[in-house]
């Protein structure tokens, strides 16, 4: 019998289950055995890896996390552990393997793809910052939790009439913020493609406090600046009481929002039928309503399409 895996490796994402449960569910449906590596590329190089038969993945497409577990695996760069891996892919007679995850992922895929096994890519992260894909799986899960948490945010600045600074996950990538600014009706949003004029920023806050604006919601991505350093200037020079909030890694769990299980689930589908077609070295993407692959390499080098309409609207609105 023909003989397939599948991972989830780096940072998990809500909808990691969903896609894993379409993989298995569709590998057997094409004739194959399915196997679940554990805790990514870790497991891969550990021989951590099990068969999974259909009902191991029921009830699943509404968890979060990833019943496979994830790993960040530096020891993976070094070609000795690849080639261990490749051993082991080769000794279980393992013909392709379908990886999960973000660029990391990716980039670990591309290797093994450049040492003859046939891998293929799907944007799981809550980052959104896979250029080969207009949503990663998770995108949307962590964004509503980021909008609920502003929503009560808002709550409470406007009952003290303060300004509320909240730092939102996404790595190098502005989407989470940016849509969870959107979404929470925030007035200001720090990300890595707006930058951030420190001077200017807090002269914007101290006019809008000045003429009469009694709350406000900052929304900045996470490796700007420090969210408490940045409330104390805003106390300092604008005139709004100011409180921190980091949201962290809540925004990584809880169950996968409709959107993500039907994305994860499409896109499991499509990577076993690449598969099932003779391909290797391919990521699977979203591009508008249809799911499209390209080859690994070069979602890698693709540059990112910066969603510049949708930051003019956060200015026109506040
Ligand atoms: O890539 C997903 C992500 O949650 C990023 O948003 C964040 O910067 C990072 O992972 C956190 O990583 P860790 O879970 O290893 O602390």
């Amino acid at each position: 019998m023909k003989k397939i895996a599948v991972m989830t490796s780096g940072g998990d994402a809500p909808g990691m289950n969903a896609a894993i449960r379409a993989v298995v569910r569709s590998g057997i449906h094409f004739g194959y055995e399915v196997y679940g590596i554990q805790h990514g590329f870790k497991g891969l190089c550990e021989g951590d890896i099990n068969i999974l038969e259909r009902n191991d993945v029921s009830r699943i497409i509404n968890r979060g996390g990833t019943i496979l577990g994830s790993a960040r695996y530096e020891e993976f760069k070094q070609l000795a552990v690849r080639e261990k891996a490749v051993q082991k892919l080769k000794d279980m007679e393992i013909e392709a393997i379908i990886v999960i995850g973000g660029d990391g992922t990716y980039r670990g895929a591309q290797t093994l793809t450049d040492m003859g096994i046939k891998c293929i890519g799907i944007p799981g992260t809550i980052d959104n910052d896979i250029s080969s894909t207009d949503y990663t799986i998770g995108f949307y899960t962590a964004l509503q939790t980021a909008v609920e948490s502003i929503d009560r945010l808002k709550d409470t600045s406007m009952s003290h009439q303060r300004c509320s600074v909240v730092e939102v996950m996404g790595r190098n990538c502005g989407d989470l913020a940016l849509y969870a600014g959107i979404a929470g009706g925030s007035e200001f949003i720090i990300t890595p493609e707006t930058g951030f004029d420190k001077i200017r920023f807090l002269k914007q806050l101290k006019e809008s406090h000045e003429t009469g604006r009694r709350h406000a919601i900052v929304v900045l991505t996470e490796n700007i600046t420090s969210p408490h350093e940045l409330a104390r200037d805003i106390e300092k020079h604008s005139g709004y009481e100011t409180r921190a909030t980091v949201l962290g890694h809540v925004q990584r769990g809880g169950d996968p929002v409709a959107f993500d299980r039907v994305l994860a689930t499409e896109m499991g589908e499509y990577a076993v039928e690449l598969i099932n077609n003779g391909f290797g070295g391919k990521a699977v993407g979203l591009k508008g309503m249809d799911l499209v692959d390209y080859d690994l390499a070069f979602a890698l080098n693709k540059k990112r399409e910066i969603p510049n309409k949708r930051y003019g609207l956060i200015g026109r609105l506040k």
